[in-house]
């Protein structure tokens, strides 16, 4: 990642000074893929720090956790005032916060960054989500920007985020996106090869065409791609690999924060969970054997279930992101980040792992009112979700009934009918808290914050416990 990143600043012009703890690797590099290129091999952090010209930028490309720490406490004694440290990796925003403080403190500058595309994305342009000290911003701008992804107009995909962590947040929640994405589509191919017994090759060409319509993306373009790759005898490669999945911890961390903010993040809290389950696969064996359930048997028209996939891929996919915008919006309030939505999603459309069209359409969507509530609000996204209710509702049903799961695709679907709707049963849930625990209720017919507990037993008396929300 390090070594394309460079490569790319190279080929805009800059000259890029280079540095491995491995001093081997820099001469690889500088001898190998840098020969003739301005690249600066640098043998000790003094020396990188000498070869810079002043305000000094150094960005690590360091594994999360404690690799950033111990580089930082590296750099400080080498850097002067005003110079500037950049972590371009996936760091947790709460470090970023920490770190951001802490480098000022030292008179020192600091950014985190999003960086997202992986090494070809490096390369030829990835997506950027800055955060950190804002002084930094204008000195790195112009590298950043040159070396980021463009979209059609040729906008770059980076764009300062906001303070501290918050560059580093908007990665995390692209991450846990990217989580829900990959998700929605498994669910697909799942529905597709245990109901209506298609084959990886079938699903290739419905793949294709989903990625020329309205699920145009990234991540079904490389699906379309692996459902096509033959192994060394002919069959498709994606049957022979094993169905535990792996994961780095930046889902787990956007889910973390979506209970921390008190935020219903469902369907990537599931994509994270399915995560979990496929990694238990011996226990799955052995329940194979041990729980008898439903099986499969498709009964109706293949061509419209194929149809009504696309539709609820699509219905699903816009709760997922209504939901991550939710998140967003909540943390900016928590951490005090004025964040510009429409500008996270054209940082989004270009260079990343969940570049789509449909951020587009998101963008426009913020662009029209900045200050819109909810993404199911706004009038594309209200019709476009409405109009694949129907076709989601009977993919749901049909994998319910048939046994194959499907959690991004239902839990989307519940948190869109819950969202719609205006009295949930939570009242006999409040009803059953005063009950068991006299933790008190309000009421329909007296207003909001007074609070009332009633002894529904007849032998609790009125002392209400104390009203107070997590
Ligand atoms: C990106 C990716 C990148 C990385 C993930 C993989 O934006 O380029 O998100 O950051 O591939 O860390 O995450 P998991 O290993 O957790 O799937």
């Amino acid at each position: 990642m390090g070594e394309n990143l460079v490569l790319n600043m190279e080929s805009k012009g800059y000259t890029v000074a280079v540095y491995n703890r491995t001093v081997e690797k820099v001469d690889n590099f500088v001898n190998g893929r840098g020969k003739g290129k301005n690249f600066i091999g640098a043998r000790s952090l003094e020396e990188l720090v000498a070869s810079l010209e002043r305000p000094r930028k150094v960005m690590m490309l360091v594994k999360a956790g404690k690799p950033v720490d111990d580089f930082i406490e590296k750099l400080i004694p080498l850097l002067e005032p005003g110079d500037i440290i950049i972590d371009g990796g996936n760091s947790h925003f709460p470090d970023t916060v920490r770190r951001t403080k802490y480098v000022e403190s030292k008179g020192l500058l600091y950014i985190g960054t999003g960086v997202s595309g992986g090494e070809e994305g490096a390369l030829k342009g990835p997506s950027m989500m800055p955060g950190g000290s804002p002084d930094a911003w204008p000195h790195v701008k112009k590298i950043f920007q040159d070396v980021a992804a463009k979209v059609d107009d040729g906008s770059p995909c980076c764009d300062w985020v906001g303070e501290d962590g918050a560059g580093h947040f908007v990665k995390m929640v692209h991450n846990g996106i990217e989580y829900g994405d990959m998700q929605i589509i498994n669910e697909a191919y799942h529905l597709m090869k245990e109901l209506l017994g298609m084959d990886a090759f079938e699903q290739h060409e419905v793949f294709k065409k989903w990625n020329t319509g309205l699920l145009d993306s990234y991540l079904i373009e490389i699906t379309r791609d692996i459902l096509a790759y033959k192994d060394e005898d002919g069959s498709p490669l994606v049957e022979k690999i094993l169905d535990t999945a792996g994961q780095k911890g930046t889902g787990k961390w956007t889910a973390v924060t979506a209970l921390d903010l008190g935020i219903p993040l469902t369907l990537i809290g599931e994509s994270v969970f399915s995560r979990c389950l496929s990694a238990q696969k011996d226990l799955r064996v052995k329940a194979s054997k041990i729980l008898s359930g439903k099986e499969p048997a498709f009964k109706g028209d293949k061509q419209q279930f194929i149809n009504d996939l696309e539709q609820a891929i699509y219905g699903a996919k816009i709760i997922s992101y209504a939901q991550g915008y939710d998140l967003m919006m909540e943390a900016a309030k928590e951490y005090n980040w004025n964040l510009n939505y429409g500008g996270i999603a054209l940082m989004w459309r270009g260079g990343c792992i969940i570049r789509s069209v449909f951020l587009g359409d998101i963008e426009n969507a913020f662009r029209s009112n900045p200050n819109l509530e909810n993404l199911l609000f706004d009038s594309f996204f209200k019709n476009a979700v409405e109009s694949a209710q129907e076709s989601w509702r009977r993919v749901c049903a049909a994998a319910l009934e048939n046994g194959i799961p499907v959690p991004a695709l239902t839990s989307a679907l519940c948190y869109f009918d819950g969202f719609r709707n205006g009295r949930l049963p939570a009242n006999l849930l409040q009803a059953q808290r005063d009950y068991f625990g006299a933790h008190q209720y309000e009421r329909t017919d007296k207003p909001r914050g007074e609070f009332f507990h009633t002894d529904w037993t007849g032998r609790g008396g009125s002392t209400a416990s104390s009203t107070y929300q997590v």
